[in-house]
């Protein structure tokens, strides 16, 4: 055949493949989810992801510290609270389990970057992400009461040390409130990373078994993002954006490629992508039956992630990625 163009050309040797590789991975892409339990004393597996543990706040700060010393650079705090209530006070409690484990965090690990979620899920007795009534076995979440509350939040981890805050609820405006209450009570420097376009989706499902934080009625479809809607969703980066987001966030990953590459190539922002609980227990049980390479294919996973766009990547892999990366 007479062929000008032969792409096979540039693949057939792995040096040549090695020299025009567009995107490669490293071990700064990733951020580590931890969870920090004030109820149990030794580290608890969450059953439904294989590798996950709730921890209790010394052998978290252990396991951050190993990973840290392993290369991770960042971890991202999810705090089980002892006790539960209707305006999730243990959420912006001076000595609430995740303000004491982001002192423990610093004071330990001073150069690992230390991000918080801030939602009241887990801290609310019936796990709505903000203050809730009831009727007719339908929950309305008021958006205005809940900000107040995430503000408290966010400025709480702050004071704790944490370098990076991350609203996790979609409520309206919480992005610029938060934004408004560090600066107001100088933190002027803690960077926001928010959840910027987030799915209701089933893709969370072990994450609440991890984090207890399972709605008790109800779903998070009136906050949450319908999975319809592409337009919609740069819509509320766009006011993220303008409300002072630092770093935006696409959830959940795999499902959501094409809303990571438009929100990267529309805000230029730094942009970070959240493969979550589910993605993570599909592949590991896959694997644990032995249907799927779990290496070849995480591996793969996350570089769709770079070619979308993402500049940093949650994961529940992260420690063994960077395994992986050396080896
Ligand atoms: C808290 C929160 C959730 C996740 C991150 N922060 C759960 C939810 O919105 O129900 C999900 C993470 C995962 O599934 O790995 N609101």
């Amino acid at each position: 055949m007479n062929l000008p163009r032969r792409p096979r050309r540039l693949r057939s040797t792995a040096a040549l493949r090695d020299l025009v590789r567009e995107h490669s991975l490293e071990p700064n892409d990733f951020i580590l989810p931890l969870f920090v339990s004030e109820k149990v004393d030794a580290p608890v597996p969450v059953l439904s992801m294989p590798g996950v543990c709730q921890w209790p706040l010394e052998a978290m700060v252990e396991e951050a510290a190993a990973a840290h010393a392993q290369g991770i650079a960042s971890v991202l705090l999810f705090g089980i609270p002892e006790h539960k209530d209707e305006q999730a006070t243990q959420a912006y409690a001076e000595d609430g389990i995740v303000q004491r484990a982001v002192r423990a965090l610093k004071a330990r690990c001073p150069g690992l970057v230390v991000i918080t979620d801030v939602c009241l899920c887990e801290f609310m007795s019936h796990g709505h992400c903000g203050v809730a009534r009831f009727e007719d076995g339908r929950a309305h979440v008021h958006n205005d009461a809940s900000v107040e509350l995430l503000v408290k939040a966010a400025i709480s981890h702050a004071a704790a040390g944490a370098d990076i805050v991350a609203p996790s609820d979609m409520m309206d405006g919480r992005i610029g409130a938060i934004r408004r209450g560090l600066d107001a009570a100088g933190f002027t420097d803690t960077v926001v990373m928010s959840y910027a376009a987030k799915f209701a989706s089933a893709f969370y499902g072990p994450f609440r078994d991890a984090a207890e934080s399972a709605p008790k009625a109800g779903d998070r479809r009136s906050y949450q993002m319908d999975s319809a809607n592409a337009l919609e969703a740069l819509r509320e980066v766009a006011l993220d954006v303008e409300e002072g987001a630092d770093i935006v966030m696409v959830k959940p990953g795999m499902p959501c490629l094409d809303i990571l590459w438009r929100v990267k190539e529309r805000f230029a922002l730094p942009t970070a992508v959240y493969n979550v609980s589910g993605e993570y227990a599909m592949v590991k049980a896959a694997a644990a039956r032995g249907w799927i390479d779990e290496r070849a294919t995480v591996l793969e996973q996350m570089l769709a992630f770079k070619r979308a766009g993402a500049d940093l990547i949650i994961t529940y892999w992260a420690r063994e990625i960077l395994g992986w990366l050396r080896a």
